[in-house]
């Protein structure tokens, strides 16, 4: 039996890496996001991200986490699962939605991107 203990750097499929600090008893946890890519023309910074996790013991439990941009105004929100079991390489599979800042109501319909990325630990 494995835990999915989502401590540590992780990179995806974009090339973006995310270092997920020490998960609380509870499964919550904080972290530096690092995204290789925006949509904005600003440029990129690392930004701060929470999140909590069960603690299964099955190596499979899932996850979600929030990053708060701090160069653009937009946010994200991720939830994924962890496959790690029997000490295979571990990878999460998650999805996301990206909310971006409009100025009206009116241009509500387009504020938000979803997509998948999937992450592996850095070696
Ligand atoms: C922005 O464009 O306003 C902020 C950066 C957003 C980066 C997105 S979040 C989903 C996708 N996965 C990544 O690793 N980066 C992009």
């Amino acid at each position: 039996l494995q835990v999915c203990d989502l401590t540590g750097w992780w990179e995806n499929d974009l090339g973006s890496k995310m270092l997920v600090d020490k998960i609380d008893s509870q499964g919550n946890f904080s972290g530096v996001y690092h995204t290789a890519v925006s949509s904005t023309q600003k440029p990129i910074e690392p930004s701060p991200l929470v999140g909590s996790q069960h603690l299964d013991k099955d190596g499979l439990c899932t996850f979600g986490f929030t990053v708060n941009w701090k160069f653009s105004d937009s946010t994200a929100v991720f939830v994924g699962q962890c496959f790690g079991e029997d000490g295979r390489e571990e990878v999460l599979q998650t999805s996301w939605m990206l909310r971006e800042k409009v100025d009206s109501q009116h241009n509500d319909w387009k504020a938000t991107r979803v997509g998948r990325n999937t992450f592996k630990r850095v070696a």
